[in-house]
């Protein structure tokens, strides 16, 4: 994909629904009673991949354009109606699909496997296999070959309190769906950092008893907390019921146009009904400290998630007080818009340096590596660390050819290089990876930017 640089981004555009929330919309319809009506569902790869996960297990949906309809396969608390699927579930390139399901698997009184691309069959998996073993379900990993694991579900399995050792949203949601089908209270600590917490908040809108928020012990093992930890609980057996759902727009697609619109002196960036949920939206706070002109107008709550609209203005170069480092419990809150950050260092005055995210490299793609070798391509000085990288800022980019490694954020945060960069620039791999995320991504830049 060839990309022109652009002078600035001016215009008004509504994204496609959120896919982390969209992830569990589907998976949580499909686990309570009666039907599910899903508004403005994402159109990303990944979120068909949990459809047709769940159709595989037996669950009626039906879908017309972006809205679904989803028949849940709830029986008697804890218990579900799913079919014993004859074959792999194919996640596709998605984690979140594979290790949510993966969550919902271990509570079923049958044998399945899950797999995927080739990407995502080298991710690691041993993080949801440890809790979903300790609560009673057989999980093997398999670092290669076709299936990346295998689950015996157990029925009724049982409640752990668990320390979370990665800070991970998925990790937490797949124990969260797995305590459906416990007996009792399954509780996990995020002492390293907080995650996204949409399974929380969907649990809670189709009935679950959950707890959540901050709590100074007693611990995973019982013990006092010497500083405040977030938790969260889900009681089961766990009877939902389904209730009507809209997805908020999709914030980290729309981060790729707000970092853009933030670079680009001149741009005036409207994005209706982005989803805003405060574990979500570091990257805005980023942003605005280093001198982005970012406001929320509107705002809203839709099915416990808030949401409004973002309005940019472009400045141009971000000239922060002092340097600035990111890392610690900021870091799994920008996870994914790590990338297009990157990018947006190479006009901050002072560079960045982004450590403690290691994460960064089992990601898509090692997104670390891939980050640092576009960049300097780019004619960016770029320091690479095993946890995290440091840009040295501002400079001048120059459009050349880069790599996706079919990774879609990677893809899209160089098309945001491409347009602030002299001369055009060559992502390849971009055209066919993006629909992971953003199949529209394209499209929407052409019609936003002025050249
Ligand atoms: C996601 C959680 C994050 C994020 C991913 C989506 C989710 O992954 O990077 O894009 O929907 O829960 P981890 O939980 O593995 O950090």
């Amino acid at each position: 994909m060839w990309i022109r640089p652009a002078k600035r981004l001016r215009g008004r555009a509504s994204l496609p629904g959120d896919k982390s929330i969209s992830h569990r919309a589907a998976i949580i319809a499909a686990l309570a009673r009666g039907r599910t009506r899903v508004e403005n569902f994402s159109t990303a790869a990944d979120c068909e991949a949990t459809l047709a996960c769940l159709e595989q297990l037996g669950v009626r949906i039906v879908r017309n354009s972006a809205s679904l309809i989803i028949e849940g396969a709830a029986g008697a608390p804890g218990e579900w109606s799913f079919v014993k699927p004859d074959a792999p579930l194919d996640c596709g390139n998605s984690g979140t699909t594979m290790r949510l399901l993966a969550g919902v698997l271990a509570a079923q009184p049958f044998a399945s496997s899950l797999t995927g691309d080739a990407s995502l069959r080298a991710r690691p998996m041993p993080r949801i296999a440890r809790p979903l073993r300790l609560m009673g379900a057989r999980v093997w990993t398999h670092a290669e070959g076709s299936e990346a694991l295998c689950i015996e579900g157990h029925r009724p399995l049982w409640a752990i309190r668990y320390e979370m050792p990665v800070a991970s949203a998925q990790v937490k949601s797949a124990i969260l769906l797995a305590g459906l089908g416990a007996e009792g209270l399954t509780e996990v600590f995020e002492t390293r950092a907080r995650t996204r917490d949409h399974t929380e908040r969907m649990l809670r809108w189709f009935g679950a008893r959950v707890a959540a928020g901050e709590t100074r012990g007693p611990g995973a093992r019982g013990e006092e907390l010497a500083t405040p930890v977030y938790a969260a609980s889900v009681e089961g057996p766990a009877a939902l019921d389904a209730r009507d759902v809209r997805v908020p727009g999709d914030i980290s697609s729309a981060a790729f146009l707000i970092t853009a619109a933030a670079l680009l002196e001149g741009s005036d960036l409207e994005l209706e009904g982005v989803g805003l949920n405060p574990t979500r939206t570091r990257l805005l706070g980023v942003l605005g400290a280093l001198g982005a002109d970012i406001r929320i107008e509107d705002a809203r709550e839709e099915c416990g998630e808030p949401s409004g609209r973002v309005r940019v203005r472009g400045a141009g170069r971000l000239a922060p007080a002092a340097p600035v480092s990111l890392g610690g419990a900021d870091v799994a809150q920008l996870i994914d818009e790590l990338p297009v950050l990157a990018v947006a260092a190479t006009r901050i005055e002072g560079g960045l340096e982004v450590r403690d995210a290691s994460e960064l490299r089992v990601k898509e793609s090692d997104r670390i590596a891939a980050c640092v070798e576009n960049l300097r391509a780019m004619g960016a000085e770029v320091e690479e660390f095993a946890d995290g990288f440091r840009v040295r800022g501002p400079v001048a980019l120059r459009g050349t050819r880069v790599r996706s490694r079919g990774d879609h954020r990677v893809a899209m945060a160089f098309a945001v290089a491409a347009l602030i960069a002299e001369g055009d620039t060559y992502v390849e791999g971009a055209r066919e990876c993006v629909g992971v995320s953003f199949p529209g991504f394209f499209r929407l830049l052409e019609t936003l930017a002025e050249r």
